[in-house]
C-alpha cells in the first residue's frame, strides 16, 4: 500500500523509474483479471440539456451558444438497435442533468431495450430522485454512472458557484446506487484549474474507498465557452496526460477487479495514441460514442469531443484493428464486474 504522500510524489514524478514500475504493474494486473478481453460499452447522448453550472463544462446551463437537443423514443431505440447489431453488449444513455426528462420516459427506454437486445444497460443522466434510481432498476437498468469529479469539496463548490456550501452530493448518492443493486460507476477529470495533487491523491483513496464498479478517469480540456477556459493559468497539474494514464495505473493497482474504461477525453486530447495508451496502462473498456448526428456533433462537453464522426462499419474496423495492434479483443460477455471471490 502507498501512502498519501507517495502518491503525491509519484503524480509528480510522471517520467520516474517509480512510475514506469506502477504503469508496468497496473498492466499486469489487468491482464492476469481480463486476459485480452476489452469490453465496448455504446454511448448513445439522448439529451444535451443541463441545469448544473459547472464551470469546466460546455454542456452547463450557462452556455447560450450551444443549440440543445432532446431525442425521441425512436431514435434512441434505433440508435440502440444500432449498436447491439454492431456487437455492442453494454448501452449506455447518457445525457446532461435534464429533469424535463421523465422518468417514465426512460423507464420505457429501459424495458424496450431489455426485451428487444440482449444487452446490459447503462444509465448516466446526472443526479435523479431516489425512487427514479429504484424504478429504474427494477425495470431493468443494471449501472449507473455518477462522476463525484473531485473529492475536494472547495474545488467542486468553486466549480459549481451556485452551491451554498463546500459539498458534494455524488458521494452519498454513490453508496445509495450501490445499496439498491446497481453496478456502480465514478471517477474525476485531472488537471482542473485550482486542482491540487493532494486533492488528485485524495480522489484516489475516495475512489477506492467507494469500492466502486466502473472507475473513469480522464483528463481536463478546456471549452471555450466556460469559465474554467479564463482560468489555465491556474492549472497546478503538469502533464496531464501522463498524469491521467498513471492515475488510471494507480486506481487498476487499488482496484483489481473494477471495470476501468480508457476514457474518451483521452482518445480527444490524444486522437492518435490516447486510447492505446489508456488500454496499456490499466484500462480494460473502450466506451465509444453511438450517438446519431445531428446530435452527436451538439453533444460538445469539450473543445474537440465532436470531431469524430458518426459510428459506421470503418469506425469499428478502425477500432478493433487497434486492439488486436495492441494484443487485446473485444469481449462477447456484458462485462459485469468479476466476483471479488475470483
Ligand atoms: N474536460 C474533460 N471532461 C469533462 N467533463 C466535463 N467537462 C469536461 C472537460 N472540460 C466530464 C465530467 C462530467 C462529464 C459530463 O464529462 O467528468 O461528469
Amino acid at each position: 500500500m502507498m501512502t498519501k504522500e507517495q502518491v503525491i510524489k509519484v503524480l509528480k514524478n510522471v517520467n520516474s523509474p517509480e512510475a514506469e514500475e506502477i504503469f508496468n504493474k497496473a498492466d499486469q494486473i489487468r491482464e492476469k483479471i481480463f486476459k485480452d478481453e476489452v469490453h465496448l460499452r455504446a454511448i448513445i447522448e439522448i439529451s444535451n440539456y443541463c441545469v448544473k453550472d459547472c464551470l469546466y463544462c460546455g454542456l452547463n446551463r450557462e452556455n447560450k451558444k450551444l443549440k440543445r437537443y432532446r431525442m425521441e423514443r425512436e431514435e434512441i431505440l434505433k440508435a440502440a438497435e444500432k449498436a447491439s447489431n454492431f456487437g455492442f453488449k453494454t448501452i449506455v444513455i447518457q445525457s446532461g442533468e435534464d429533469p424535463s426528462i421523465s422518468s417514465d420516459f426512460i423507464g420505457e427506454i429501459i424495458a424496450k431495450i431489455k426485451e428487444d437486445f440482449d444487452v446490459a444497460v447503462t444509465l448516466s443522466l446526472g443526479e435523479r430522485k431516489f425512487e427514479d434510481f429504484l424504478k429504474w432498476k427494477e425495470i431493468g437498468a443494471d449501472r449507473y454512472l455518477l462522476k463525484f469529479e473531485t473529492s475536494d469539496l472547495n474545488l467542486y463548490q468553486k466549480s459549481h458557484p451556485s452551491l451554498k456550501v463546500a459539498s458534494n452530493k455524488r458521494i452519498e448518492i454513490l453508496k445509495n446506487l450501490k445499496e439498491i443493486g446497481y453496478e456502480a460507476g465514478s471517477g474525476i477529470m485531472v488537471g482542473i484549474p485550482f486542482q491540487t495533487y493532494e486533492s488528485l491523491a485524495e480522489d484516489l483513496m475516495l475512489i477506492s474507498e467507494l469500492d466502486l464498479d466502473m472507475i473513469a478517469i480522464g483528463p481536463y480540456i478546456p471549452h471555450k465557452e466556460t469559465a474554467f477556459s479564463h482560468d489555465l493559468e491556474k492549472i497546478e497539474i503538469k502533464e496531464i496526460e501522463r498524469t491521467t494514464l498513471l492515475l488510471i495505473s494507480l486506481a487498476r493497482i487499488l482496484n483489481p477487479t473494477a471495470n476501468i474504461p480508457s476514457t474518451t477525453a483521452l482518445s480527444v486530447l490524444d486522437p492518435k495514441e490516447g486510447r492505446a495508451m489508456g488500454l496499456k496502462c490499466g484500462a480494460n473498456v473502450v466506451m465509444p460514442d453511438l450517438t446519431p448526428e445531428p446530435y452527436k456533433s451538439m453533444y460538445e462537453i469539450y473543445d474537440g469531443k465532436t470531431k469524430s464522426k458518426e459510428w459506421d462499419e470503418e469506425e469499428q474496423k478502425k477500432l478493433h484493428q487497434m486492439l488486436k495492434e495492441i494484443g487485446r479483443k473485444p469481449s462477447l460477455k456484458k462485462g459485469f464486474r468479476i466476483s471479488r471471490q475470483n
